[in-house]
């Protein structure tokens, strides 16, 4: 299953690169840890899954409105939002090779039967179970041989880094040698503003979205004619300084978030959290993410963050293993308190109906471009089997993206490069891109080859226009999903494939 997991995980990523779908930062350059590029079909592809959610959350509604924050803010924002004091990881580093590692991704395992040891080691991993797993996994084959014999009268222990019994150290998974005790390592990325290089021109990269946000409710509520309950939605780029980015784009250093600030009454802030906490649950299900892949987690009480009432995650079961997409959180009215405390101004909302004065609760629905466009990639990559040119089954690999998702939405064909099909494949190529439909051209190799390609690039309808087109004006439209072709006439291809897509 492991292997399974990983070998997808390894095919994916080979047809992000080859067909330009995702490429590793800086690459001619060896690359830099956390960093992702994306390529023509994938800057395509993360922009529909933005335009999908501003057209959701922004312009089909009444009570959401838009917001685009500098991404460097005063620094106050971040003393009042506690990300200064709180914003950390555990880090623990290695005596030895001087790797670094995460704490709480670092567990030390051991297997004794009675005192002999027969297995220690230091193994990055989600949990203790996982650990232990991982760690027989790796042993020798004499060890696991042993392991075997040994099964029934084994102790297993796994103690996380950050969590070592005292007077223990963990071990370092690359070598083997000691880690240090974790400390703690705040993840946001420091600069510094103007020509001066010192403690007061020191700022930082904005962690998250949400900060923007608070700081421009009152700007909002008093320039956007809004009553309570309204929402803030924005999506733009964060930083995180992650020490162990890893699961390709899915933990970065930099990213894309989509988050909305939910502003209501706090008697009416549990109705609104369940809302959202459905809403946006069905709204990835509506775009393609409707296998049982994906599925609504509640976080334990002990799990909460101290402001929060509730929280539920979106989660994904990705190759690597299930992981979080979206977060939707009830705030409280803890982010507009604290900025009240901090700067001065006044955050109270007063209610002219019901004459109440409050500070609004915040629900939060907060997601990841890049995790979306992750989840989305992972759930349209298929192999099956399509008829190559003299109908013979030939397997294909195929990006089954939802149409409203994929990058290009229709490619054009002439069967051949002569008997004036090529003009006329031309003429339907132009049409499509003057109605804003993005499309693509092809007349070079055969035509079973083109179709494959638009089939791993995502393509939901490829038109080819043949020899028949010439006398009676039809042409071929080839659905990528079911493989049937029909003929429609050429003036309707443009209406045909812009209804395909809606
Ligand atoms: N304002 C709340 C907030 O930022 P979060 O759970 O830390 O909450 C929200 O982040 C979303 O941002 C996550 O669900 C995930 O989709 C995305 N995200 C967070 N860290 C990320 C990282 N290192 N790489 C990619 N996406 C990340």
């Amino acid at each position: 299953m492991a292997e399974e997991s990983g070998e997808l995980m390894e095919k994916l990523t080979s047809l992000c690169k080859r067909r330009g779908f995702i490429f590793q930062s800086s690459e001619i350059y060896g690359g830099i840890g956390g960093f992702w590029d994306y390529g023509p079909l994938g800057v395509q592809l993360k922009r529909n899954i933005k335009d999908a959610w501003w057209r959701d959350t922004v312009v089909k509604r009444d009570d959401i409105v838009g917001l685009d924050c500098s991404i460097i803010m005063n620094p106050s924002v971040w003393e009042a939002s506690g990300h200064v004091a709180g914003f950390t990881d555990p880090l623990a580093d290695c005596r030895k090779c001087k790797a670094r590692f995460r704490a709480d991704q670092v567990f030390f395992v051991s297997a004794r039967d009675g005192d002999d040891v027969l297995l220690t080691a230091g193994v990055e991993a989600d949990d203790e179970q996982a650990a232990i797993q991982a760690a027989s996994a790796s042993a020798n084959s004499k060890t696991r041989r042993r392991i075997e014999q040994h099964a029934d009268r084994l102790q297993w222990q796994a103690f996380r880094a950050d969590r070592a019994p005292a007077g223990q150290a963990a071990k370092c998974p690359a070598c083997g040698g000691d880690l240090t005790d974790a400390r703690k390592f705040n993840m946001m990325f420091k600069t510094h503003v103007g020509a001066m290089e010192d403690s007061s021109s020191q700022a930082y990269l904005r962690p998250e979205t949400a900060q923007g946000i608070f700081c421009n409710y009152r700007n909002v509520l008093d320039t956007a004619r809004l009553k309570v309950p309204f929402g803030i939605a924005q999506i733009g780029k964060a930083f995180r300084n992650e020490i162990n980015p890893r699961n390709y784009t899915f933990r970065s250093r930099e990213f894309e978030q989509m988050e909305i600030e939910y502003f209501c009454n706090p008697s009416q802030a549990d109705q609104w959290y369940a809302y959202w906490r459905q809403a946006r649950f069905e709204w990835y299900v509506g775009l393609g993410l409707g296998s049982d892949k994906l599925r609504l987690r509640d976080h334990e009480k002990a799990e909460l963050a101290h402001y929060s009432k509730a929280t539920a995650d979106i989660e994904y079961t990705f190759p690597f293993g299930v992981s979080e997409l979206e977060g939707v959180a009830n705030r409280t009215d803890y982010d507009l308190s604290q900025h009240q405390k901090h700067s001065g101004r006044d955050m109270a909302y007063f209610d002219d109906e019901t004459k109440e004065r409050f500070i609004p609760y915040v629900i939060e629905p907060s997601g990841g471009v890049d995790r979306a466009t992750l989840a989305f990639l992972c759930e349209a990559y298929c192999q099956d089997e399509a008829p190559d040119e003299n109908g013979l089954p030939q397997e294909r690999i195929v990006m089954k993206l939802h149409p409203r998702l994929a990058p290009i939405k229709a490619a054009v064909f002439p069967l051949v490069k002569k008997d004036g099909m090529p003009e006329v494949a031309r003429k339907i190529h132009q049409a499509l891109k003057a109605a804003g439909l993005a499309c693509f051209y092809d007349e070079k190799g055969a035509v079973g080859r083109r179709y494959r390609r638009q089939d791993e690039a995502g393509t939901p309808l490829c038109v080819t226009v043949d020899g028949q087109t010439l006398q009676d004006q039809t042409v071929t439209v080839r659905d990528r999903d079911s493989l049937d072709q029909k003929r429609i006439l050429a003036d309707q291809v443009v209406r045909y494939v812009a209804d395909a897509i809606a």
